[in-house]
């Protein structure tokens, strides 16, 4: 028997038994996984439930993707023992699997009893449809829509799950003027349009919004619409994730409709584990979301040592374009290249690169050992993947959830590996000159201060997942090439420790 549905992505020691999803079967699992179904914890319900802010006397509430009612039930929870009570509650909660459907009015059944021993008067609409499909035509105004119910209040813990671009999710968003690569996204975009004006929004939804190239549409609309006041992220990967498969890390946040842009915005973490504390810390909003910024990423500022990495990647004054410098993907994706790949280094093959080639700083090739193929046939069918020899400085495009460091960059040297083309695989980024090689000094550099601890705890304010798309290292700023280049030159050979490097780094940059 698989274990109970709780959200793998949430809070570890959770008792499964608190789960009504028990999940026996594959047929199960797949159910789970197609309707993005992962229950939250009732602490971290509670939670949610607590960052609502403004008193109304009638609270319309919508709970969309309400599985069996966790997050409704917390809210209505605190209302009722709040010492100033709303005097009407409405709730409506859509549910698009019929088996949930039971456990939830179970669930409302109960807020019912406790909204009437506190004296404020109930009703609960559970809808087993589509979100997406009933809430489409609201947004849309259609004459024969059903009529739009107000709300002032919603909170969700929306399905996860990737849209592609001809889905149908994705066209019937699109047809309501959204575009969203993620259910959730789209959830939240819905919601934000169904909210009245001055209405709140919590939510818990995976990180990846803040800074994914395919959310920046959905960054732009939802930070245009909502003012965001509150962001909370915790902080243990392991004691957060206790599931498997899950490379997202999640965030809780609280949004107003309508408002004006707050001053300063709630940033709080905690451990992921069960009652562990929260400490909180007010940021200014642009240190949030950057006015001058273009991709609107949304970062989490979390404290002291996230605001100094803040403070000096702000004052660096060049960009990769300054730099004369650009990043790309590897261009070598294996399963499309098969036929091409070679186990180990023939008389007409290339050099191919991966994360596992990686070693103390340096490429190391070929590594015979992996069971990653080390060459690829070098023709005209594939001239268009290889770059020519030179010095690269390559990064990991993903991480392991264990790995220190969410950036890893290293250099591939011509001078060692005396190949006149070289293929860099496609788990990889790879930093050039107009598709050529950069000097030694400078790719030093360069390496040095992307593997620096700054940067990575820089970079994971606005990163929370394993991924580092060649986005994210465009958006960064750079010291100048005469900075690298400085630093570069105090650059060992091979294999430095990373209080050496943080050091080097420290002296000529900072
Ligand atoms: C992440 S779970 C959260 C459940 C519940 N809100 C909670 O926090 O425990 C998402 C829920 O959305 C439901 N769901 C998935 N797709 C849906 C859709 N298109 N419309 C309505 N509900 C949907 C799933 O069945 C699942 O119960």
């Amino acid at each position: 028997m698989t274990t109970a549905a709780i959200h793998p992505n949430l809070i570890a020691g959770e008792a499964p038994a608190l789960s009504p999803f028990v999940l026996t079967s594959l047929a199960d699992l797949d159910k789970q996984h197609e309707l993005g179904q992962f229950l939250t914890p009732n602490p971290v319900a509670e939670f949610m439930a607590s960052l609502f802010e403004i008193h109304r006397s009638e609270v319309h509430l919508l709970d969309a993707g309400a599985g069996a009612g966790a997050l409704s039930a917390a809210l209505i929870g605190r209302l009722c023992r709040e010492p100033r009570k709303p005097k009407q509650i409405s709730i409506t909660a859509y549910e698009i699997d019929a088996a949930q459907i039971e456990p939830l009015r179970a669930r409302l059944d109960g807020c019912r009893r406790e909204c009437e021993r506190a004296g404020i008067s109930f009703s609960a609409t559970v809808l087993n449809e589509d979100f997406i499909a009933a809430a489409v035509p609201m947004v849309r105004g259609d004459l024969f829509a059903s009529a739009s119910p107000r709300f002032n209040t919603a909170i969700i813990n929306p399905p996860y799950r990737k849209i592609r671009s001809d889905s149908s999710f994705r066209l019937l968003l699109r047809s309501a003027g959204i575009e969203a690569s993620n259910l959730y996204a789209g959830f939240v975009a819905l919601i934000t349009r169904l909210l009245d004006k001055g209405g709140e929004l919590v939510a818990i939804t995976p990180r990846s919004f803040c800074n994914g190239p395919y959310f920046k549409p959905f960054r732009e609309d939802f930070l245009e619409a909502m003012s965001l006041r509150r962001l909370h992220v915790f902080e243990s990967r392991s004691a957060a994730f206790s599931g498997d498969a899950v490379l997202q890390e999640n965030i809780i946040f609280h949004a107003v409709k309508g408002a004006p842009k707050p001053e300063q915005v709630t940033i709080s973490n905690s451990s992921g584990a069960s009652g562990s504390p929260v400490s909180e810390r007010q940021a200014e909003y642009r240190e949030v979301v950057s006015p001058d910024d273009a991709e609107q990423f949304i970062h989490l500022v979390e404290g002291d040592t996230q605001d100094s990495a803040r403070a000096i990647m702000s004052g660096l004054s060049a960009s990769l374009p300054k730099l004369g410098l650009s990043v790309s993907t590897g261009r070598v994706v294996d399963f499309r290249a098969k036929e091409f790949l070679r186990q180990q280094p023939e008389r007409d093959t290339a050099p191919l690169i991966y994360p596992c080639h990686f070693n103390g700083g340096f490429v190391h090739w070929p590594n015979e050992k992996a069971r990653k193929p080390n060459a690829i046939v070098s023709n005209e069918q594939t001239r268009e993947l290889l770059v020519p020899a030179g010095v690269y400085v390559l990064v990991k495009r993903f991480t392991a959830k264990e790995e220190r460091k969410r950036i890893v960059a290293c250099i591939y040297d011509s001078h060692q590996i005396h190949a006149p083309l070289v293929g860099f695989e496609n788990h990889l980024n790879y930093f050039h000159v107009n598709g050529h090689g950069l000097t030694m000094t400078l790719a030093k550099g360069l390496a040095a201060f992307l593997n620096s601890t700054v940067v990575d705890v820089y970079f994971r304010q606005f990163n929370g997942h394993t991924q580092v798309n060649a986005t994210d290292l465009r958006s960064l700023n750079y010291p100048t090439k005469a900075e690298l280049e400085k630093l570069g030159r105090r650059i060992a050979d091979p294999g430095m420790q990373q209080d050496e490097i943080d050091v080097l780094v420290e002296e000529e940059l900072f």
